[in-house]
């Protein structure tokens, strides 16, 4: 059950106070309604519509071709499935880097358009005066530091980070310009208990160790259903790949040999 609010919707605030009562907070990705729905009556605390769609429903090897129109067609599909979950929308690759102006008409979208309750961005001390625009137009913003995929050609790849000021000065930035949690991205188990430490907005951590006040997986990365890749930061706790696979042969075996439809799947 949820270590925010068992029942009722739950809110930015309530979400970004877990932390001072020592509630460590469980996040997903979903990216339609079905996952959303299941997500939500397992009693995750927050739904994130990433912009990691772009890799495990689209099959782009990066994030980076997503645009805004598909987030909010995407998040439009999740709202109809989350009752009680915190809903949380990826911007995408340059829907928010060129200005702060160009932050804040996207984020709005998102809210007004598909009815995201908060927006989270890639990036800490360069995204200072983003996250401080949105927050200034009553949009909350969940911050992302560490492994920023975005920025993977920048990074040269999928890669640990770990310049430690760098990372201290990008999560302190994010509380700074008023965001309400942080994604902490692949770092040293220590250092992502240091960052942990230094604000007092929840750390949401993924491949960045235990310490953090809550995890974040991706859906398809949890239940084997990403065939592509399997970053060593994800467990997976079901695998679902195989089970589809073999449901599927099963299906086309007895089309092929008669067996399906049986009489009760058969109108007289
Ligand atoms: O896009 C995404 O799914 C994310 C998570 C990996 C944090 O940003």
């Amino acid at each position: 059950m949820s270590a925010v609010t068992p029942s009722k919707q739950v809110t930015v605030p309530e979400f970004r106070s877990a932390k001072a009562r020592g509630a460590k907070l469980a996040v997903v990705t979903a990216y339609d309604y079905v996952s959303a729905r299941l997500c939500d009556e397992a009693g995750v605390d927050c739904i994130l519509v990433g912009d990691s769609v772009g890799m495990v429903v689209q099959g782009h090897p990066t994030s980076l071709p997503v645009t805004l129109d598909e987030m909010i067609y995407h998040t439009k599909c999740v709202m109809r499935g989350a009752r009680r979950a915190l809903v949380v929308v990826d911007l995408p690759f340059m829907t928010y880097q060129v200005s702060p102006r160009q932050a804040v008409r996207s984020a709005g979208r998102l809210m007004k358009e598909a009815g995201a309750h908060a927006v989270k961005l890639e990036g800490g001390v360069r995204m200072r005066p983003a996250i401080r625009a949105c927050v200034e137009a009553g949009i909350p913003v969940m911050g992302h530091v560490g492994l920023t995929p975005q920025s993977v050609h920048q990074m040269g790849g999928f890669k640990v980070q770990r310049d430690a000021d760098q990372l201290l000065a990008d999560t302190t930035a994010v509380e700074e310009a008023g965001g309400f949690a942080v994604v902490v991205e692949s770092v040293p188990a220590d250092l992502g208990a240091k960052l942990t430490v230094a604000v007092t907005i929840p750390t949401i951590g993924i491949g960045a160790g235990p310490n953090c006040d809550g995890q974040v997986l991706v859906f398809h990365d949890m239940l084997g259903l990403y065939p592509d890749f399997k970053p060593k930061f994800a467990k997976r706790y079901a695998d679902l790949g195989t089970a589809v696979k073999t449901a599927v042969e099963s299906y086309c075996r007895e089309v092929r040999d008669g067996s399906f439809p049986a009489a009760e799947h058969t109108f007289r």
